[in-house]
Protein backbone atom coordinates (compact mmCIF):
# COMPACT_ATOMS: atom_id res chain seq x y z
CA UNK A 1 0.00 0.00 0.00
CA UNK A 2 2.73 2.34 0.74
CA UNK A 3 4.24 2.80 -2.81
CA UNK A 4 2.65 5.04 -5.52
CA UNK A 5 1.26 3.42 -8.43
CA UNK A 6 2.42 5.70 -11.06
CA UNK A 7 2.02 3.25 -14.06
CA UNK A 8 -1.87 4.40 -14.04
CA UNK A 9 -3.04 7.69 -15.44
CA UNK A 10 -4.01 9.06 -11.80
CA UNK A 11 -1.18 7.65 -9.30
CA UNK A 12 -2.20 6.45 -6.19
CA UNK A 13 -2.04 4.41 -3.05
CA UNK A 14 -5.54 2.61 -3.04
CA UNK A 15 -5.49 -0.59 -5.46
CA UNK A 16 -7.48 1.95 -8.10
CA UNK A 17 -6.69 -0.77 -11.03
CA UNK A 18 -8.69 -3.01 -8.88
CA UNK A 19 -11.84 -0.92 -8.66
CA UNK A 20 -12.66 -0.49 -12.28
CA UNK A 21 -15.74 1.51 -12.09
CA UNK A 22 -14.09 3.85 -9.83
CA UNK A 23 -11.48 3.83 -11.75
CA UNK A 24 -13.36 4.74 -14.73
CA UNK A 25 -15.62 7.83 -12.88
CA UNK A 26 -12.45 9.09 -11.77
CA UNK A 27 -11.14 8.87 -15.42
CA UNK A 28 -13.87 10.15 -16.85
CA UNK A 29 -13.67 13.28 -14.47
CA UNK A 30 -9.72 13.91 -15.16
CA UNK A 31 -10.56 15.69 -18.48
CA UNK A 32 -12.73 18.28 -16.74
CA UNK A 33 -10.60 18.44 -14.27
CA UNK A 34 -7.76 19.56 -16.46
CA UNK A 35 -9.93 21.89 -18.55
CA UNK A 36 -10.63 23.36 -14.79
CA UNK A 37 -7.16 23.70 -14.73
CA UNK A 38 -6.57 25.12 -17.54
CA UNK A 39 -9.17 27.69 -17.02
CA UNK A 40 -8.97 28.51 -13.49
CA UNK A 41 -5.55 27.79 -12.53
CA UNK A 42 -2.77 29.76 -13.02
CA UNK A 43 -2.99 32.13 -15.98
CA UNK A 44 0.20 32.53 -16.75
CA UNK A 45 3.54 29.61 -17.36
CA UNK A 46 1.65 26.73 -17.62
CA UNK A 47 4.47 26.16 -20.69
CA UNK A 48 7.06 26.60 -18.19
CA UNK A 49 9.47 24.32 -16.40
CA UNK A 50 8.63 24.88 -12.11
CA UNK A 51 10.67 23.38 -9.63
CA UNK A 52 8.18 21.56 -7.93
CA UNK A 53 7.65 18.89 -5.58
CA UNK A 54 5.39 15.53 -6.10
CA UNK A 55 3.89 12.89 -3.74
CA UNK A 56 6.17 9.89 -4.47
CA UNK A 57 4.94 8.05 -1.49
CA UNK A 58 3.11 8.67 1.92
CA UNK A 59 6.40 7.76 4.03
CA UNK A 60 7.24 10.16 6.79
CA UNK A 61 10.80 10.23 5.35
CA UNK A 62 11.28 11.12 1.65
CA UNK A 63 7.44 11.16 0.46
CA UNK A 64 8.58 14.20 -1.62
CA UNK A 65 10.57 14.01 -4.94
CA UNK A 66 11.30 17.83 -6.40
CA UNK A 67 12.37 17.98 -10.15
CA UNK A 68 11.25 20.40 -12.90
CA UNK A 69 7.76 20.02 -14.28
CA UNK A 70 5.52 21.70 -16.16
CA UNK A 71 2.45 22.44 -13.98
CA UNK A 72 0.14 20.40 -16.64
CA UNK A 73 2.56 17.48 -16.54
CA UNK A 74 2.16 17.49 -13.01
CA UNK A 75 0.74 14.10 -11.14
CA UNK A 76 -2.16 14.64 -9.45
CA UNK A 77 -2.37 11.57 -7.29
CA UNK A 78 -4.55 9.72 -4.41
CA UNK A 79 -2.58 9.71 -1.06
CA UNK A 80 -4.23 7.99 1.87
CA UNK A 81 -1.38 7.67 4.92
CA UNK A 82 -0.28 4.88 6.24
CA UNK A 83 -2.92 2.42 7.47
CA UNK A 84 -0.40 1.68 10.80
CA UNK A 85 -3.10 0.49 12.85
CA UNK A 86 -5.42 -2.14 10.79
CA UNK A 87 -7.13 -2.19 14.48
CA UNK A 88 -7.37 1.41 14.54
CA UNK A 89 -10.55 2.01 17.14
CA UNK A 90 -12.68 5.39 17.43
CA UNK A 91 -11.57 7.47 19.98
CA UNK A 92 -14.37 9.54 20.75
CA UNK A 93 -18.60 10.22 20.60
CA UNK A 94 -20.57 7.46 21.56
CA UNK A 95 -18.97 5.09 18.88
CA UNK A 96 -15.57 5.20 20.98
CA UNK A 97 -14.18 2.13 21.25
CA UNK A 98 -15.45 0.76 18.14
CA UNK A 99 -13.15 -0.53 15.18
CA UNK A 100 -13.06 2.10 12.66
CA UNK A 101 -15.29 2.45 9.44
CA UNK A 102 -14.01 1.54 5.79
CA UNK A 103 -17.30 2.43 4.27
CA UNK A 104 -19.71 5.59 5.05
CA UNK A 105 -22.52 4.52 7.83
CA UNK A 106 -26.00 4.55 6.06
CA UNK A 107 -27.02 7.39 8.79
CA UNK A 108 -24.35 9.60 8.51
CA UNK A 109 -24.02 9.85 5.15
CA UNK A 110 -25.50 13.14 4.64
CA UNK A 111 -23.67 14.96 7.70
CA UNK A 112 -19.80 13.17 6.14
CA UNK A 113 -20.88 14.23 2.58
CA UNK A 114 -21.41 17.90 3.37
CA UNK A 115 -17.90 17.59 5.60
CA UNK A 116 -15.89 16.62 2.51
CA UNK A 117 -17.88 18.76 -0.27
CA UNK A 118 -17.02 22.10 2.22
CA UNK A 119 -13.61 20.99 2.91
CA UNK A 120 -13.01 19.70 -1.05
CA UNK A 121 -14.86 23.20 -2.49
CA UNK A 122 -12.19 25.18 -0.51
CA UNK A 123 -9.22 23.92 -2.54
CA UNK A 124 -10.08 24.74 -6.07
CA UNK A 125 -10.96 27.95 -4.98
CA UNK A 126 -7.79 29.19 -3.46
CA UNK A 127 -6.04 28.09 -6.84
CA UNK A 128 -9.02 30.89 -8.60
CA UNK A 129 -8.33 33.12 -5.94
CA UNK A 130 -4.21 33.16 -6.78
CA UNK A 131 -4.38 32.59 -10.12
CA UNK A 132 -3.21 36.03 -11.86
CA UNK A 133 -0.46 36.21 -9.36
CA UNK A 134 2.50 34.98 -11.08
CA UNK A 135 2.39 38.60 -13.29
CA UNK A 136 3.30 40.21 -10.12
CA UNK A 137 5.75 37.63 -8.45
CA UNK A 138 8.77 39.30 -6.04
CA UNK A 139 10.95 37.07 -7.26
CA UNK A 140 11.32 33.48 -9.06
CA UNK A 141 11.38 31.16 -5.35
CA UNK A 142 8.22 33.06 -4.73
CA UNK A 143 6.50 32.45 -7.97
CA UNK A 144 7.84 29.04 -7.86
CA UNK A 145 5.99 28.60 -4.08
CA UNK A 146 2.40 29.98 -5.55
CA UNK A 147 3.14 27.54 -7.88
CA UNK A 148 3.68 24.74 -5.66
CA UNK A 149 0.56 26.09 -3.12
CA UNK A 150 -1.66 25.76 -6.31
CA UNK A 151 -0.90 22.26 -7.96
CA UNK A 152 -0.79 20.77 -4.01
CA UNK A 153 -4.66 22.61 -3.49
CA UNK A 154 -5.84 21.08 -6.85
CA UNK A 155 -4.48 17.38 -5.24
CA UNK A 156 -6.48 18.15 -2.27
CA UNK A 157 -9.47 18.52 -4.36
CA UNK A 158 -8.43 15.39 -6.00
CA UNK A 159 -8.13 13.64 -2.43
CA UNK A 160 -11.83 14.97 -1.71
CA UNK A 161 -13.18 13.76 -4.85
CA UNK A 162 -11.90 10.43 -4.38
CA UNK A 163 -13.59 10.10 -1.54
CA UNK A 164 -17.29 11.29 -3.03
CA UNK A 165 -17.09 8.65 -6.02
CA UNK A 166 -15.84 5.97 -3.84
CA UNK A 167 -18.20 6.19 -1.36
CA UNK A 168 -21.19 8.03 -2.12
CA UNK A 169 -22.06 6.62 -5.39
CA UNK A 170 -24.07 8.77 -8.07
CA UNK A 171 -24.04 11.67 -5.09
CA UNK A 172 -20.69 11.87 -5.22
CA UNK A 173 -20.40 11.98 -8.78
CA UNK A 174 -22.50 15.38 -8.93
CA UNK A 175 -20.69 16.78 -5.48
CA UNK A 176 -17.53 16.40 -7.83
CA UNK A 177 -18.80 17.81 -10.98
CA UNK A 178 -20.01 20.74 -8.89
CA UNK A 179 -16.89 21.26 -7.21
CA UNK A 180 -15.50 22.35 -10.91
CA UNK A 181 -18.49 24.73 -11.80
CA UNK A 182 -18.73 27.01 -8.70
CA UNK A 183 -16.07 29.82 -8.46
CA UNK A 184 -14.90 31.73 -6.40
CA UNK A 185 -16.35 35.02 -5.93
CA UNK A 186 -18.62 34.75 -8.54
CA UNK A 187 -22.63 35.61 -6.88
CA UNK A 188 -24.35 32.96 -9.06
CA UNK A 189 -22.48 30.13 -8.35
CA UNK A 190 -19.97 31.11 -5.46
CA UNK A 191 -17.47 28.59 -3.44
CA UNK A 192 -19.39 27.83 -0.19
CA UNK A 193 -17.25 29.57 2.16
CA UNK A 194 -17.09 33.16 3.15
CA UNK A 195 -13.21 34.11 2.62
CA UNK A 196 -12.68 31.77 -0.42
CA UNK A 197 -14.76 34.34 -2.44
CA UNK A 198 -12.29 37.27 -1.30
CA UNK A 199 -10.33 38.56 -4.00
CA UNK A 200 -6.44 38.18 -3.21
CA UNK A 201 -5.13 40.86 -5.03
CA UNK A 202 -1.75 41.35 -4.48
CA UNK A 203 1.48 39.22 -3.21
CA UNK A 204 0.72 40.46 0.94
CA UNK A 205 -2.64 39.54 0.88
CA UNK A 206 -1.23 35.78 -0.67
CA UNK A 207 1.02 35.32 2.32
CA UNK A 208 -1.64 36.48 4.70
CA UNK A 209 -3.91 34.20 3.19
CA UNK A 210 -1.74 31.23 2.96
CA UNK A 211 -0.67 32.18 6.79
CA UNK A 212 -4.11 32.44 8.32
CA UNK A 213 -6.43 30.62 6.04
CA UNK A 214 -4.54 27.86 5.34
CA UNK A 215 -3.72 27.28 8.77
CA UNK A 216 -7.78 27.29 9.03
CA UNK A 217 -7.00 24.15 6.74
CA UNK A 218 -4.26 22.73 9.08
CA UNK A 219 -7.33 22.95 12.38
CA UNK A 220 -10.19 21.17 9.98
CA UNK A 221 -8.18 18.60 8.51
CA UNK A 222 -6.87 17.79 11.72
CA UNK A 223 -9.99 17.46 13.20
CA UNK A 224 -11.36 15.10 10.06
CA UNK A 225 -7.93 13.22 10.55
CA UNK A 226 -9.88 11.92 13.72
CA UNK A 227 -12.94 10.75 11.87
CA UNK A 228 -14.35 7.38 12.51
CA UNK A 229 -14.47 7.08 8.54
CA UNK A 230 -11.38 5.78 8.17
CA UNK A 231 -10.20 6.85 4.44
CA UNK A 232 -11.32 10.32 5.56
CA UNK A 233 -9.08 10.27 8.57
CA UNK A 234 -5.92 8.97 6.31
CA UNK A 235 -6.68 11.44 3.36
CA UNK A 236 -6.64 14.45 5.79
CA UNK A 237 -3.71 12.97 7.46
CA UNK A 238 -1.52 13.06 4.38
CA UNK A 239 -2.92 16.34 3.15
CA UNK A 240 -1.64 17.78 6.67
CA UNK A 241 2.22 16.83 5.05
CA UNK A 242 1.11 19.21 2.74
CA UNK A 243 -0.28 22.20 3.85
CA UNK A 244 2.32 22.76 6.36
CA UNK A 245 4.34 24.39 3.27
CA UNK A 246 1.39 26.48 2.31
CA UNK A 247 1.92 28.09 5.90
CA UNK A 248 5.59 28.09 5.91
CA UNK A 249 5.25 30.04 2.39
CA UNK A 250 2.65 32.62 4.33
CA UNK A 251 4.65 32.76 7.48
CA UNK A 252 8.24 33.72 6.13
CA UNK A 253 6.44 35.30 3.21
CA UNK A 254 5.21 37.66 5.72
CA UNK A 255 8.64 37.70 7.79
CA UNK A 256 10.35 38.87 4.68
CA UNK A 257 7.65 41.92 4.44
CA UNK A 258 8.59 42.97 7.99
CA UNK A 259 12.61 42.43 7.63
CA UNK A 260 12.75 44.90 4.38
CA UNK A 261 10.69 47.74 6.67
CA UNK A 262 13.01 47.43 9.34
CA UNK A 263 15.78 47.16 7.32
CA UNK A 264 14.59 50.36 6.11
CA UNK A 265 13.63 51.93 8.77
CA UNK A 266 17.16 51.57 10.43
CA UNK A 267 18.76 52.40 7.59
CA UNK A 268 16.96 55.52 7.05
CA UNK A 269 16.18 56.66 10.24
CA UNK A 270 12.40 56.72 9.76
CA UNK A 271 9.01 55.46 10.08
CA UNK A 272 7.81 56.06 6.48
CA UNK A 273 8.86 53.32 4.88
CA UNK A 274 6.65 53.73 1.94
CA UNK A 275 8.97 56.74 0.24
CA UNK A 276 11.51 54.33 0.06
CA UNK A 277 8.61 51.86 -1.72
CA UNK A 278 8.69 49.34 1.27
CA UNK A 279 5.27 48.67 2.94
CA UNK A 280 5.07 50.12 6.54
CA UNK A 281 4.21 47.90 9.73
CA UNK A 282 1.15 49.97 10.55
CA UNK A 283 -0.27 48.40 7.03
CA UNK A 284 0.95 44.99 7.98
CA UNK A 285 -1.23 45.06 10.87
CA UNK A 286 -4.45 46.30 8.83
CA UNK A 287 -4.01 42.83 6.76
CA UNK A 288 -3.27 40.88 9.77
CA UNK A 289 -6.97 42.38 11.01
CA UNK A 290 -8.14 41.63 7.80
CA UNK A 291 -7.25 37.69 7.06
CA UNK A 292 -7.33 36.79 10.75
CA UNK A 293 -10.75 38.08 11.51
CA UNK A 294 -12.40 36.32 8.14
CA UNK A 295 -10.23 33.39 8.68
CA UNK A 296 -12.07 33.19 12.18
CA UNK A 297 -15.23 32.84 10.87
CA UNK A 298 -14.41 29.64 8.80
CA UNK A 299 -14.96 28.17 12.00
CA UNK A 300 -18.65 28.37 12.22
CA UNK A 301 -20.66 29.71 15.22
CA UNK A 302 -19.52 29.30 18.83
CA UNK A 303 -22.30 27.39 19.35
CA UNK A 304 -23.19 24.47 17.54
CA UNK A 305 -25.14 21.86 17.04
CA UNK A 306 -24.37 20.39 13.62
CA UNK A 307 -20.33 20.70 15.23
CA UNK A 308 -21.52 18.65 18.70
CA UNK A 309 -23.67 16.40 16.14
CA UNK A 310 -20.65 15.70 13.88
CA UNK A 311 -18.50 14.94 16.92
CA UNK A 312 -20.91 12.91 19.26
CA UNK A 313 -21.68 11.01 15.72
CA UNK A 314 -17.33 10.34 15.31
CA UNK A 315 -17.43 12.16 12.29
CA UNK A 316 -15.62 15.09 12.91
CA UNK A 317 -13.07 15.61 16.49
CA UNK A 318 -11.55 17.95 18.15
CA UNK A 319 -7.89 19.21 17.61
CA UNK A 320 -5.18 16.08 18.75
CA UNK A 321 -8.02 14.54 20.10
CA UNK A 322 -5.98 11.66 21.23
CA UNK A 323 -3.87 13.95 23.40
CA UNK A 324 -7.12 15.69 25.87
CA UNK A 325 -7.15 14.26 28.68
CA UNK A 326 -10.55 13.92 29.28
CA UNK A 327 -13.57 10.87 28.62
CA UNK A 328 -14.21 11.95 24.56
CA UNK A 329 -17.40 11.91 24.69
CA UNK A 330 -18.16 15.18 26.56
CA UNK A 331 -21.88 14.30 27.89
CA UNK A 332 -21.52 16.44 30.61
CA UNK A 333 -17.77 18.93 30.71
CA UNK A 334 -18.11 22.25 30.55
CA UNK A 335 -16.32 24.66 27.83
CA UNK A 336 -15.33 28.43 29.14
CA UNK A 337 -16.32 30.72 25.81
CA UNK A 338 -16.54 34.60 25.16
CA UNK A 339 -20.40 35.94 24.60
CA UNK A 340 -21.79 38.56 22.99
CA UNK A 341 -24.64 39.78 25.13
CA UNK A 342 -26.83 42.28 25.48
CA UNK A 343 -23.97 44.42 23.70
CA UNK A 344 -21.37 43.44 26.31
CA UNK A 345 -18.56 40.64 25.85
CA UNK A 346 -18.19 38.59 28.94
CA UNK A 347 -16.99 34.90 29.93
CA UNK A 348 -19.74 31.96 29.71
CA UNK A 349 -19.63 28.38 30.58
CA UNK A 350 -21.64 26.16 27.86
CA UNK A 351 -22.02 22.12 27.42
CA UNK A 352 -18.11 21.60 25.95
CA UNK A 353 -20.16 19.47 23.17
CA UNK A 354 -21.86 22.64 22.07
CA UNK A 355 -18.71 24.45 21.48
CA UNK A 356 -16.20 22.00 19.35
CA UNK A 357 -15.86 24.88 16.84
CA UNK A 358 -15.02 27.65 19.14
CA UNK A 359 -12.44 25.36 20.89
CA UNK A 360 -10.95 24.58 17.22
CA UNK A 361 -10.82 28.45 17.36
CA UNK A 362 -8.93 28.97 20.36
CA UNK A 363 -6.25 25.96 18.97
CA UNK A 364 -6.01 28.32 15.71
CA UNK A 365 -5.75 31.66 17.57
CA UNK A 366 -2.64 29.85 19.69
CA UNK A 367 -1.70 28.83 16.84
CA UNK A 368 -1.64 32.10 14.92
CA UNK A 369 -0.44 33.84 17.71
CA UNK A 370 2.95 31.47 17.79
CA UNK A 371 3.64 32.79 14.36
CA UNK A 372 3.20 36.39 15.43
CA UNK A 373 5.31 36.34 17.78
CA UNK A 374 7.97 34.84 15.56
CA UNK A 375 7.34 38.32 13.21
CA UNK A 376 7.38 40.39 16.72
CA UNK A 377 11.22 39.08 17.50
CA UNK A 378 12.15 40.51 13.67
CA UNK A 379 10.94 43.67 14.85
CA UNK A 380 12.11 43.64 18.09
CA UNK A 381 15.86 42.10 17.11
CA UNK A 382 15.80 45.42 14.35
CA UNK A 383 14.86 47.54 17.68
CA UNK A 384 12.01 49.00 16.59
CA UNK A 385 9.10 49.60 19.12
CA UNK A 386 6.34 48.22 17.23
CA UNK A 387 3.92 44.86 18.37
CA UNK A 388 1.86 43.11 15.81
CA UNK A 389 -1.26 42.02 17.58
CA UNK A 390 -4.02 39.93 16.75
CA UNK A 391 -7.33 41.53 16.42
CA UNK A 392 -9.66 40.70 19.39
CA UNK A 393 -11.98 37.70 18.38
CA UNK A 394 -14.96 40.06 17.73
CA UNK A 395 -13.86 42.57 16.01
CA UNK A 396 -14.99 42.56 11.87
CA UNK A 397 -16.69 39.18 12.63
CA UNK A 398 -19.87 38.11 9.83
CA UNK A 399 -20.35 34.31 11.85
CA UNK A 400 -21.51 33.51 14.72
CA UNK A 401 -22.51 36.03 17.76
CA UNK A 402 -20.27 38.72 17.21
CA UNK A 403 -21.00 38.65 13.54
CA UNK A 404 -21.07 42.72 12.91
CA UNK A 405 -20.66 43.50 16.69
CA UNK A 406 -18.63 46.99 16.41
CA UNK A 407 -16.10 45.69 18.53
CA UNK A 408 -12.30 47.98 18.19
CA UNK A 409 -9.38 45.33 17.20
CA UNK A 410 -8.64 45.99 20.96
CA UNK A 411 -12.04 44.88 21.83
CA UNK A 412 -13.71 48.01 22.82
CA UNK A 413 -17.22 47.99 22.16
CA UNK A 414 -18.15 51.10 20.39
CA UNK A 415 -21.19 52.63 18.54
CA UNK A 416 -22.17 51.36 14.75
CA UNK A 417 -21.34 54.79 13.59
CA UNK A 418 -18.18 54.98 15.19
CA UNK A 419 -16.93 52.02 13.69
CA UNK A 420 -17.73 52.49 10.63
CA UNK A 421 -16.09 55.98 10.29
CA UNK A 422 -13.38 54.44 11.77
CA UNK A 423 -12.92 51.18 10.01
CA UNK A 424 -10.49 52.95 7.65
CA UNK A 425 -8.22 52.81 10.42
CA UNK A 426 -8.12 48.90 11.34
CA UNK A 427 -8.41 47.53 7.81
CA UNK A 428 -7.00 48.20 4.74
CA UNK A 429 -8.72 50.91 2.90
CA UNK A 430 -8.37 51.71 -0.33
CA UNK A 431 -5.54 53.78 -0.20
CA UNK A 432 -3.56 51.12 1.43
CA UNK A 433 -4.77 48.61 -1.35
CA UNK A 434 -3.67 50.52 -3.82
CA UNK A 435 -0.55 51.21 -2.66
CA UNK A 436 0.27 47.84 -1.65
CA UNK A 437 -0.66 47.26 -5.30
CA UNK A 438 1.58 49.96 -6.75
CA UNK A 439 4.38 48.00 -5.35
CA UNK A 440 3.48 44.99 -6.73
CA UNK A 441 5.88 44.48 -10.01
CA UNK A 442 7.43 40.93 -11.85
CA UNK A 443 11.22 40.07 -10.91
CA UNK A 444 12.57 37.24 -12.54
CA UNK A 445 16.10 37.16 -12.81
CA UNK A 446 17.05 34.41 -10.25
CA UNK A 447 18.27 35.56 -6.76
CA UNK A 448 16.58 39.28 -7.23
CA UNK A 449 13.96 40.32 -5.15
CA UNK A 450 10.95 42.99 -5.87
CA UNK A 451 12.27 46.38 -3.27
CA UNK A 452 9.25 45.37 -0.99
CA UNK A 453 10.29 42.50 0.28
CA UNK A 454 13.84 40.62 1.52
CA UNK A 455 15.34 37.83 0.21
CA UNK A 456 14.14 34.27 1.71
CA UNK A 457 16.81 32.77 4.20
CA UNK A 458 16.26 29.41 2.67
CA UNK A 459 15.95 27.94 -0.94
CA UNK A 460 13.68 24.92 -1.71
CA UNK A 461 14.89 21.41 -0.90
CA UNK A 462 18.33 22.71 -0.07
CA UNK A 463 19.02 24.96 -3.80
CA UNK A 464 20.51 27.75 -3.48
CA UNK A 465 18.12 31.06 -3.54
CA UNK A 466 19.22 32.23 -6.61
CA UNK A 467 18.49 28.66 -8.18
CA UNK A 468 16.37 28.67 -11.42
CA UNK A 469 13.04 27.95 -9.65
CA UNK A 470 10.55 28.77 -12.73
CA UNK A 471 12.46 28.28 -15.98
CA UNK A 472 11.55 31.70 -17.70
FE1 LIG B 1 -5.58 22.36 0.74
FE1 LIG C 1 -3.18 24.84 1.62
Amino acid sequence: MSNVDYSELIPNNVDLAADRKLKRALESWHPKFMDWWTQQGPVQYQDKEVYLRTAISVDKQGWAHFDHVKMPDYRWGIFLAENDAEHRVINFGDHKGEPVWKEVPGEYRGPLRRLIVTQGDTEPASVEQQRRLAATAPSLIDMRNLFQVNVEEARHLWAMVYLLMAHFGRDGREEAEELLQRRSGDPDKPRILGAFNERTPDWLSFYMFTFFTDRDGKYQLASLAESAFDPLARTCQFMLTEEAHHMYVGETGVARVIQKACDIMREHKTDDVRKFGAIDLPTIQKYVNFHFSVSEDLFGSEISTNAANYFTQGLKGRYLESRIKDDHQLKSDPYSITQWRDGAISQIEVPALTAINERLRDDYIVDCQRGVDRWNKIIADAGIDFTIKLPHRAFHRAIGQFSGAPVTPEGRIIDAATFAARQDEWLPNQADHEYVQSLMEQVTEPGRYARWIAPPRLGINNQPIDFPYVRM
